[in-house]
């Protein structure tokens, strides 16, 4: 039986991972320095697994978490855009030099595979759509580089030391857990709370812009296949993880608020500096390699992650501690 340890075991895609492999009666380890992840998206997992609070900057924290662990799902990272334009320090300390000593330590215990959450800000804003793997990067923001940068580092890793890691490039991954109260929260976690609570969401930009939404089952179902896919097939390459389809935000607002029973326009800010303005993904190649096909489509994960923070606002509004997410 496989050990598996999760990177960012308390964020949102992290503990969704989590979830998944323990319901399936894996032995999961996770790690975690809640810096943007938190603890209750760990509720009824604590127990069934082996999680400490450790940081990736941190070399010895993370050689003991590598321990005895045959493969890594690396989502631990400080994510967003807008948060490295305005301290670049910070993401650059967890996304790169973390992502560094995890893959020292990972070598130096003999882990068999890394997958790493990579991420389609890669591509920058170069013309061509749909975004193929094989189509030079161009990182506009520092997390851009930050994550392209571990990118490199995986391959590197398997070209030179043979241990077998894969780096799937998510395309705005969402769902339930994923954080709604912070600056730099996910749109489509942002506005449905923000409508569920009477708050006029704001767009940056014209609200044209299109990104390829990607409810999160499919970014977990991801990680499995890639997990168990033959070496020959997945080792050192880079694969777009996505649903293949692009909706811009006006039409993500009218699609919520008429999920939420919101009435009212959005209110317009000025275009965020270093977004990317438009996504969308060429996915033949995870389904090619690993059988990747995306089994939640863009409607339904709206639904079910509205649906999700209804229940966590019904609590809240009861005096759950889910007021503090
Ligand atoms: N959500 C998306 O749309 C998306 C898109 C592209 C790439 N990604 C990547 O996917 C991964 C997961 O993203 P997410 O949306 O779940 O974000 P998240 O913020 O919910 O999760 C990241 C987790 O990593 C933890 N963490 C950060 N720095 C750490 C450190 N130095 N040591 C230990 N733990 C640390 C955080 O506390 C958090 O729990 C990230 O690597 C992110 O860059 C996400």
């Amino acid at each position: 039986m496989s050990t598996y340890l999760i990177t960012g075991a308390a964020g949102f895609v992290g503990s969704a991972l989590a979830r998944t492999l323990v319901e399936s009666g894996e032995r999961v380890r996770g790690i975690d320095n809640f810096v943007t992840g938190n603890r209750e998206n760990l509720d009824g997992l604590l127990g069934r697994m082996d999680f400490r609070q450790a940081d990736l900057r941190d070399p010895d924290a993370t050689a003991l978490a590598c321990e005895g662990i045959d493969c890594i799902f690396h989502q631990a990272a400080l994510p967003s855009v807008p948060r490295s334009v305005l301290a670049p320090e910070p993401s650059h300390r967890s996304n790169v030099d973390g992502t560094f000593n995890l893959l020292e330590a990972a070598r130096a215990a003999g882990v068999q595979r890394i997958i790493y959450a990579a991420s389609s800000s890669a591509y920058g804003n170069q013309p061509g759509l749909p975004r193929t793997e094989s189509m030079r990067p161009q990182p506009v923001s520092p997390y851009a580089v930050q994550k392209l940068t571990g990118e490199y580092y995986m391959s590197s890793y398997w070209q030179i030391y043979g241990l077998e890691t894969i780096s799937l490039r998510y395309f705005n991954i969402f769902g339930p857990h994923q954080a709604p109260n912070s600056p730099y929260s996910g749109v489509v976690a942002k506005f449905i709370r923000q409508m569920l609570t009477g708050v006029r969401p704001t767009i940056f930009g014209d609200g044209r812009q299109a990104r390829d939404f990607t409810y999160i089952d499919n970014a977990v179902s991801a990680n499995l296949l890639a997990c168990h896919a033959p070496a020959e097939q997945v080792a050192g390459r880079v694969f777009n993880i996505a649903c293949g389809a692009a909706h811009n935000l006006e039409d993500v607002y009218r699609a919520l608020a008429h999920l939420t029973g919101f009435e009212g326009p959005p209110l317009y800010g000025p275009p965020r500096n270093g977004d990317v303005v438009n996504s969308l993904a060429d996915i033949t190649a995870a389904k090619a390699a690993f059988g990747y096909q995306p089994t939640v489509g863009f409607e339904d994960g709206l639904k079910r992650t509205v649906q999700w923070h209804r229940e966590e606002v019904a609590l809240a509004a009861a005096g759950d501690t889910a007021s503090r997410r």
